[in-house]
């Protein structure tokens, strides 16, 4: 994460619109029974997650990265009744406590989830989606990006987190690093979008599909 002083972050979560409690369980659970809970978004971006549906009226979402599904949740909560959100992950163990979550919740009727290596189920999709989000392996990053670009409608919102990799982005020293810093680089110049990155957490990019 970007060093934002704890205190900060804290009142912001504090001036934030919490979660759901179905929340608080994945959160505790995910804590309690998994190696790295912190690949959860948290409360902070999970409500920015929620606001983007609510501003874009976004009708559907593809999410690449779905882990124990509390981002997933994140966005089904602000999907209007009918909306619906397409999930990824490769890891069965974690897909199998995210469903788990979905089942108790009637927001499990918005969300599909897709077990596999990611840039093939988004190969088999159509879209449009409104809102693309991407928080998978960080060296598929790329071909994501191009991946999901096809297939987010114009006016849609491609959605990329860890992009400040913990401020490695500023002098990169491995490949993974590199990789998110030229995929920002690209990003910016890329004409089919508008973009901002934006320093909440590890880094959030925004690119606008125009
Ligand atoms: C940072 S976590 C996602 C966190 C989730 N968005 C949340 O807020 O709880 C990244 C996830 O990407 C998954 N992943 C890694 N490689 C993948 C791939 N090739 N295809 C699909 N998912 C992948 C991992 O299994 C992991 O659950």
């Amino acid at each position: 994460m970007i060093p934002v002083p704890e205190e900060i972050e804290a009142y912001a979560e504090r001036h934030t619109r919490g979660m759901s409690p179905l929340h608080g369980v994945v959160w505790k659970e995910t804590f309690e029974k998994t190696k790295s809970p912190r690949m959860m978004v948290g409360p902070l971006e999970g409500a920015l997650l929620r606001l983007l549906v609510h501003i874009t009226g976004a009708r559907t979402v593809l999410e690449i990265g779905m882990f124990t599904g509390y981002s997933a949740l994140a966005w089904a909560e602000a999907l209007p009744e009918d909306g619906k959100l397409i999930t990824c992950d490769v890891n069965p163990e974690t897909t199998e406590m995210a469903k788990r979550y979905f089942a108790s919740s009637p927001l499990g009727n918005k969300i599909e989830v897709r077990l596999g290596p990611a840039l093939q189920t988004v190969r088999t999709l159509k879209g449009p989606f409104d809102i693309c989000f991407i928080d998978a392996d960080k060296p598929g990053y790329g071909a994501y990006y191009d991946a999901c670009i096809e297939i987010t409608r114009r006016g849609g919102l491609i959605v990329l987190d860890n992009m400040m990799q913990g401020g490695k982005v500023l002098n990169p020293t491995d490949d993974r690093v590199r990789a998110i810093d030229a995929l920002n680089k690209r990003i910016k110049e890329d004409p089919r979008v508008e973009n901002v990155l934006l320093p909440v957490r590890d880094g959030i990019m925004l690119a606008y599909k125009l």
